[in-house]
């Protein structure tokens, strides 16, 4: 899917940096797209191998053609992997990515580090992998490349492990548990009283400490309260700790099968520090006795998992796939969401005019006023479209299969999956085909989802196009939270700083072209300087 030059000046958008990328430069890069789509299917293959018989009758019964393929510069496919790690030097991973997709087509094959490799943007094919066919693919080396900080839980588990902590965790969700917002208010006071009345401040580090303590509230009923005390000791370590270890993951991610070259004692040692950590407030929230409290009225996730789960190590595993899971992705997007509410006063003052005429000043307000503010919903909407906190992800095939479409020279066709090769998914760019959202797919306008859009001429792109909390029964089981959540945050410190604008000394840049960090979330490399007003 490629932009005429007319689209772009349409759409008001060039795309300058792109054409830094080496392979950009590289003459085999502009050779007429589908030049090698005639190689054939052969790329690997050793010989006559019952492998490629299956493969040859599944190609011949559903008419499979070759996807357009990435061209290599270096054996092995050793380029990818070095124009990744310079792109995530660079801080704009998610732009090499757009890129590939935007110059091959929305499906595309590519040797990495040596194996036949997948890439697709098409929400036909995501139905398929996702919900379809989801009994034929596997979250490949995920489980090993986590495990060690992980540990048995849902993200790391495949089928019936998966199945049976689904059934356990899915009745903790019900927003009824959180209905009146009490989770989330105390919290937000401790943000408020630790920000300035007025200046100019980075919003970033709070909302990662915000959501730590609304995340460690919801799951033991007792916040790890990181905003209200200078954090000390243990329980320093414990947040410095979980950091590293998530970086530790999100580079072991990286490198797929070689995620081994990257661990040894540092990640073990963070890994064993917020283990420990665990276990002591574990320990010592199941051992409160809640009926005499305040708050006994109060949901407690843990002691409501800890029902069903009595193994202790069972237990922490699970509470630390839900923290990972629910801490870093409603950070971001909370942090996203201002950086372009700052850089679209437009759509600020909107928000604003929607949030006083609802609200009238009042604060005591429930969920289901946040889910009857429209534009409220669509700003957040339009967030998880260009931002989407887990913007890329993966999935290996357990046997040969196919895709319905990507394939041939008009892409149309279905393209054979070998068993064992990785399709690499990536959300962020899906959510910027022009095709899909139009050709100003690339700016922030929440006005677009009460519009007539091309996403929803067709009943699977508008299922499987936008995806920002992935799809079929592996779907996100915190989406509802993450989502309350952040609105809460957004209407709060609307209501608490009505002046803020972006600080004079901020940069006002395409939207996609500023500095990101990519870890197992993308979040702002610069973060989110406000000016709050006085
Ligand atoms: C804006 C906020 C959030 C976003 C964008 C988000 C996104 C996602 C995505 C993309 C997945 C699928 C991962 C995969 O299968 O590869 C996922 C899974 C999951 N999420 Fe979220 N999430 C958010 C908030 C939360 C919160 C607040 C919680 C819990 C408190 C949570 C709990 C989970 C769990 C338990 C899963 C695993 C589901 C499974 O594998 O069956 N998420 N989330």
């Amino acid at each position: 899917m490629e932009c005429t030059a007319k689209d772009k000046a349409d759409a008001g958008r060039t795309y300058p940096v792109l054409d830094r990328f080496e392979v950009a430069r590289h003459p085999t890069a502009r050779l007429p797209l589908y030049r090698d789509w005639a190689d054939g299917l052969g790329v690997n293959d050793g010989g006559f191998t019952i492998g490629t018989l299956l493969e040859s009758t599944i190609i011949h019964a559903n008419g499979c053609k070759p996807a357009p393929r990435l061209l290599n510069q270096r054996p092995w496919g050793l380029d990818r992997l070095e124009q990744i790690f310079r792109a995530n030097d660079e801080y704009r991973l998610m732009e090499l990515f757009l890129f590939h997709f935007r110059l091959r087509g929305t499906t595309l094959e590519q040797i990495f580090l040596g194996t036949r490799a997948f890439g697709t943007i098409e929400p036909r094919n995501l139905e398929v992998v996702l919900s379809t066919d989801f009994q034929d693919w596997s979250l490949g080396p995920r489980r090993k490349v986590m495990f060690p900080f992980f540990g048995d839980g849902i993200f790391t588990q495949e089928g019936d492990q998966w199945k049976r902590s689904r059934d356990l965790l899915r009745p903790q969700f019900l927003h009824r548990q959180y209905e009146d917002l009490g989770v989330f208010r105390q919290s937000i006071d401790d943000l408020f009283s630790v920000l300035p009345d007025g200046g100019v401040i980075d919003l970033q580090p709070y909302f990662f400490q915000l959501t730590l303590d609304v995340t460690t509230a919801f799951l033991f009923g007792d916040s790890v309260n990181s905003l209200r005390n200078k954090m000390q000791g243990g329980q320093a370590d414990f947040a410095a700790s979980f950091n590293l270890a998530q970086d530790y993951v999100a580079k072991r991610m990286r490198l797929q099968d070689l995620y081994w070259l990257v661990g040894g004692r540092g990640f073990q040692k963070a890994c064993d520090t917020v283990h420990d950590f665990a276990d002591q407030i574990i320990k010592k929230n199941l051992m409160r006795d809640r009926t005499m409290e305040q708050e006994s009225h109060q949901y407690v996730f843990l002691d409501s998992l800890a029902k069903h789960c009595p193994d202790p190590t069972e237990l922490r595993s699970q509470i630390i796939n839900i923290l990972v899971a629910g801490r870093d992705t409603t950070a971001c997007l909370i942090t996203w969401t201002f950086f372009l509410l700052l850089r679209h006063a437009n759509v600020l003052e909107k928000l604003k005019a929607e949030i006083s005429t609802t609200l009238n000043g009042r604060t005591d307000f429930s969920r289901s006023e946040l889910k009857n503010m429209p534009f409220l919903q669509n700003v957040l909407k339009e967030v998880l479209r260009l931002y989407p906190s887990v913007p890329v992800n993966s999935r290996v095939a357990t046997k040969t299969t196919v895709l319905p479409v990507g394939g041939g020279p008009d892409l149309q066709s279905p393209v054979l999956i070998p068993k064992g090769a990785a399709v690499a998914y990536s959300v962020y760019a899906m959510h910027r085909r022009p095709d899909l959202y139009g050709l100003d797919a690339e700016l922030f306008r929440p006005e677009r989802w009460t519009e007539h859009m091309p996403l929803n001429e067709d009943p699977v792109n508008a299922k499987w196009g936008y995806l920002p909390f992935n799809g079929g029964p592996r779907i996100c089981l915190g989406m509802d939270f993450g989502l309350t959540e952040a609105a809460f945050t957004v209407v709060r410190l609307i209501q608490r700083y009505p002046n803020m604008k972006l600080p004079a000394t901020e940069k006002v840049e395409l939207v996609g072209v500023e500095k990101q960090t990519m870890t197992l979330v993308l979040s702002s490399t610069n973060g989110c300087k406000v000016d709050l007003g006085s």
